[in-house]
């Protein structure tokens, strides 16, 4: 058989399946496995089982679970392709964000539902679903008899709490993840008819500050007035970690940012992710932020400061008159190259004890700690997807620095050597870590069928 009938034959085996994958993939998204909570570890254990018997399922080898202090990471490995056919490292997270707030779900949250073209469910686009589409790429491929390339898998539990237990397993095992390059689809793309390369991810340093006031709860009229309230000093110095330009006042933060050079401005200008663009993906009718950088050059290259939860006194329903005895506030920094989490979190400390009324008492806890990473868009590997994304779409992918994490990305640069071949079919759209977080079917599709081509291509080229 001609090498262009094998990849037919690889294209209609995953048309034929089709309805055996997705019920598959319900059966994934059931598994309520929520990283960040603890109660639902049983459920972590549920879903590391379930991909470790896809894996089986599916003829691979050395297939074994490897408990971690938090969650277990899944390892498997097709290494009958030969020395001389390029090794692939398929990485994933099969955890999720926690659905919360709940009452905002439109079905639940772990019951997929199809709505119109989208299967609705946490973790559907974020990234059960980029899971499969390798899984059921390799698959299809392989019932074509024309897989040619080795594979190993490496799938975590804790991406979504920042990989805390990433580092000690490379580490570990660099014989076992040796591999010539790393396929991630946890990054997404800008939309359905633009195929995208993530060539750079921002870093994440997460932080809690702890606020406390008086020893207990207080009448707020018999004690008001001569405490520093606690919720009070925590606003205030939030308040005071920004101007009003939208500059992070941390002491140094920016000292160590690499600056935008003028022709990844004028490359990223070109993407038409206009301030439209982000009105339209937000809600809100005025955007916000770093005076003097677009919004486009803000997400990808810029650093930022959020708040991501704020929680004092009193908040169940009508009045209760009460001065808090404490306040915390979940802060987290999205980091640029050359920042590192440990700088910012001495210029958190810096910033707190030279700001920090000394009516109160504080303490800051680091959650989550993983730099910055940027590739070069022209690797081999990157330019075979961007090749396969070519095929599939009809058009150029864009090539664009992404605003989220992935801590493995820079990790696996720096304990493996490995580079990262970094896309994915998450839509703009999808609502990952929010309500009724979706996958896109078509483009969900289409991505198999870029990956597809993408192993094949690798694995049966005469060059
Ligand atoms: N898949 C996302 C990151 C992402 C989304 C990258 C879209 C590029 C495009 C990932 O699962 C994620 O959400 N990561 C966390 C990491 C953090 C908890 C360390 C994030 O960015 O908040
Ligand atoms: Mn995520």
């Amino acid at each position: 058989m001609t090498n262009n009938t094998l990849l037919d034959k690889a294209i209609d085996s995953f048309q034929s399946n089709y309805p055996t994958y997705f019920n598959k993939f319900s059966d994934f998204l059931r598994i309520p496995s929520i990283s960040a909570d603890s109660q639902y570890n049983g459920d972590i254990q549920k879903a590391a089982k379930w991909l470790s018997d896809y894996l089986k399922s599916m003829g691979m080898d050395a297939v074994q679970i490897f408990q971690t202090e938090r969650h277990p990471i899944v390892y498997g490995e097709y290494l009958k392709a030969g020395n001389e056919k390029p090794t692939i490292l398929i990485y994933g997270h099969y955890d999720v964000q926690p659905p919360d707030p709940m009452d905002e779900w439109k079905t639940g949250p772990f019951e997929p539902t199809i709505e119109g073209e989208n299967l609705v469910a946490r973790g559907s686009s974020d990234m059960k679903g980029q899971i499969l589409a390798s899984l059921y790429a390799i698959e299809s491929i392989m019932s074509a008899g024309a897989l040619n390339v080795n594979l190993k898998f490496i799938y975590e539990g804790e991406e979504e709490i920042g990989s805390p237990s990433i580092v000690g397993f490379l580490k570990d095992h660099t014989d076992l993840l040796k591999s010539d390059f790393v396929l991630n689809l946890d990054a997404g793309m800008v939309g359905e008819n633009a195929p995208t390369i993530v060539y750079g991810l921002r870093g994440l340093a997460y932080f809690e500050i702890y606020v406390q006031g008086p020893d207990h709860d207080l009448h707020s009229g018999l004690f008001g007035g001569i405490v520093y309230n606690p919720a009070q000093a925590l606003a205030e110095l939030i308040a005071g970690m920004k101007d009003k330009n939208g500059k992070i006042l941390l002491p140094g933060f920016y000292d160590s940012v690499v600056p935008l050079d003028e022709d990844e401005r004028k490359e990223l200008a070109r993407l038409n992710l206009g301030d439209d663009f982000y009105k339209s993906q937000t809600g809100v009718d005025k955007l916000y932020g770093e005076a003097g950088f677009t919004a486009v050059e803000q997400v990808g290259a810029r650093p930022t400061l959020d708040v991501n939860g704020f929680k004092s006194g009193y908040l169940g329903e009508g009045p209760k008159t009460v001065i808090p005895s404490t306040a915390m506030a979940k802060i987290s920094m999205r980091l640029v190259p050359n920042q590192t989490p440990q700088m910012v979190n001495e210029q958190l400390i810096q910033y707190m004890k030279e700001h920090a009324p000394d009516q109160i008492k504080w303490k800051v806890v680091q959650l989550s700690s993983d730099p910055a990473s940027v590739a070069n868009p022209n690797y081999f590997a990157t330019q075979c997807f961007a090749k396969a994304l070519k095929e599939v779409w009809g058009i150029d992918p864009i090539y664009k620095r992404e605003g989220g994490s992935i801590p493995i990305v820079s990790h696996m640069k720096h304990y493996l050597g490995t580079e990262s071949v970094l896309s994915g079919f998450c839509l703009p759209g999808d609502l990952i870590h929010s309500p009724n977080e979706h996958l896109h079917l078509p483009t969900w599709k289409k991505g198999i069928l870029a990956t597809i081509r993408f192993l094949y291509n690798l694995g049966n080229q005469d060059a």
